[in-house]
């Protein structure tokens, strides 16, 4: 090497320039280089000083986060302990409700059937209590019927018939509480009524007859009774008397009630019933059951001194059988119908009577018992327009007038216990006067139409009823002497004779 090396060689001295030249440039790279060195580790640093900071954040921020979950934690536990607490306790009360049902249930049972038990006693109690004062009431009703002189007034409603063409409106309506109460109504005012018994439209014949049974055997024991159908023509005055074929009214059923009622009391007792049929028109009285049709009858005083009154020439059936009762009627209808044209324009203003005799003697004691039943059809009580009736037509009004006002005047005279009761002031009063008078029963069965049409015409015989209602008779007691008639006093020995014109009984 140290030969071939000389530094003063032209090649070793171009080269020197050149490695100079190079080591300048290397020097220069090198300078290049720290300075790009410089650069990048500026750079990175400023890179990691920049992720370092945004890292910190991040991690402040997830360590935030970290602190709410911890604090959500923290306040959750316990609810979660609360809830699983609840959830435990539920669980064990889900368990438990079965049993405790069962015992509920058991307990409810035991109570219900205890308190059933406890009302059903009280129930009965009460029962008790009620019947014992139902006995009481009727008896204090009864002791009242007496004391108010056995006047009972009943109204019937009839229904509205067939083809008859009324109003919808309710002019009649009934209490549901209370069947002794009517009410009346028209577009203006509502009206009521207070009588014993009020009896529906529907209210059958059976029913009817029911109320008044009582009154009808009390004949038996003596008792003299008298049932009147009042009301205008139409009202089922008739109806309620006689009925139809197919179902009878009180006449026929009396009639029977007495034969099968006497028939069971022989052989103690012997007793006879008596029929007569009696019509008044025009203030004469026919007889019925009769031959001779045109023959008038006439009221007199009983020769035998007993102070009754009788009537000559009235013929009196005497019913045996169930079958005569039948063949009463018959004739009876028959001989009404044949002597005029129209018979129920002619029934509509006559009365009509049916009077059973009852008597009666005992066949151990020889005690004796006489009662009659007087069961009256009146003569229609419409007012007649004054100025349209003339001739027989206002003859006829005239003469219903005079005597429906003289049954009011008779019972207003009973009631006010006068001492002069006017029975002669028309045939019908003065015949049935020892019917009506102290020991006697009376039942007015108004009848009332419910046609909106007959409006007036029900208001006036409601009216009547009620003043026939507050009517004292004085005390009944029983027809009964032994053997020989000394009866009580007579009663048209007292009668008035003053015709009375003004009728407050019609207004
Ligand atoms: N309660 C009733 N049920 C059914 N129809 C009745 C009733 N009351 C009356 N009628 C009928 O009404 C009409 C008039 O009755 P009626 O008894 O002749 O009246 P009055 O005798 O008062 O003139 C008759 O056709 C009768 O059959
Ligand atoms: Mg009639």
């Amino acid at each position: 090497y140290q030969h071939w090396y000389n530094p003063t060689h032209p090649l070793v001295v171009d080269c020197g320039g050149t490695i100079l030249v190079y080591e300048g440039e290397m020097e220069r790279a090198q300078g290049q280089l720290e300075a790009e060195m410089q650069n990048l580790e500026e750079e990175k640093n400023r890179v990691i000083e920049e992720a370092f900071i945004r890292a910190e954040s991040e991690m402040k921020a997830v360590h935030d986060n970290l602190a709410g979950v911890r604090m959500n934690l923290l306040t959750l536990q316990p609810a979660l302990r609360t809830l699983t607490c609840d959830y435990n306790c539920l669980k064990r009360q889900v368990q438990d409700f079965p049993f405790m049902l069962e015992k509920a249930i058991t307990e409810a049972k035991q109570e219900i059937c205890q308190v059933i038990g406890e009302v059903s006693s009280a129930n009965q109690e009460l029962l008790r209590k009620y019947k014992r004062e139902m006995n009481l009431r009727k008896k204090c009703h009864n002791e009242l019927v007496r004391m108010k002189g056995n006047i009972r007034v009943f109204c019937r409603v009839r229904p509205v018939c067939r083809g008859e063409h009324d109003s919808a409106e309710n002019m009649v309506s009934f209490d549901p509480d209370d069947d002794a109460l009517l009410y009346l109504s028209n577009k203006v005012k509502l009206m009521t009524f207070e009588l014993d018994k009020v009896f529906h439209p529907q209210a059958t014949q059976e029913e009817v007859f029911q109320e008044v049974q009582s009154l009808v055997t009390s004949c038996i024991d003596g008792f003299n009774v008298c049932i009147f159908a009042y009301g205008q023509t139409g009202s089922g005055k008739t109806y309620t008397m006689e009925g139809v074929a197919k179902d009878p009214g009180i006449n026929q059923r009396a009639l029977r009630l007495l034969f099968s009622e006497v028939t069971e009391k022989a052989p103690d007792w012997d007793f006879k019933i008596t029929v007569s049929m009696v019509e008044i028109y025009n203030e004469t009285l026919r007889n019925l059951l009769g031959d001779n049709q045109g023959e008038k009858l006439d009221i007199k005083m009983n020769p035998d001194g007993s102070g009754h009154l009788y009537v000559p020439g009235l013929t009196e059936f005497t019913v045996q059988s169930p079958e005569d009762i039948n063949r009463v009627f018959e004739l009876g209808h028959m001989n009404r119908a044949t002597a005029c044209t129209n018979l129920n324009e002619h029934s509509s203003r006559s009365h009509a009577l049916l009077i059973i005799t009852v008597a009666g003697v005992n066949s151990s004691t020889g005690h004796r018992t006489q009662g009659k039943l007087n069961l009256v059809d009146l003569a229609g009580s419409e007012r007649i327009a004054k100025s349209g009736a003339e001739g027989s037509r206002l003859r006829e009004a005239q003469c219903i007038n005079k005597s429906l006002s003289a049954l009011g005047d008779v019972i207003n005279a009973l009631r006010s216990r006068h001492s002069h009761v006017p029975f002669r002031n028309s045939r019908l009063t003065y015949l049935l006067s020892d019917s009506l008078s102290g020991d006697s029963k009376t039942l007015m069965m108004v009848q009332v139409s419910p046609l909106v049409s007959n409006m007036s015409e029900s208001v006036c015989s409601l009216k009547f009823a009620q003043r026939v209602r507050t009517i004292e008779l004085g005390n009944a007691t029983r027809r009964q002497w032994e053997n020989s008639s000394t009866s009580s006093s007579p009663t048209h020995d007292s009668a008035e004779v003053t015709y009375n014109t003004h009728a407050p009984w019609r207004e």
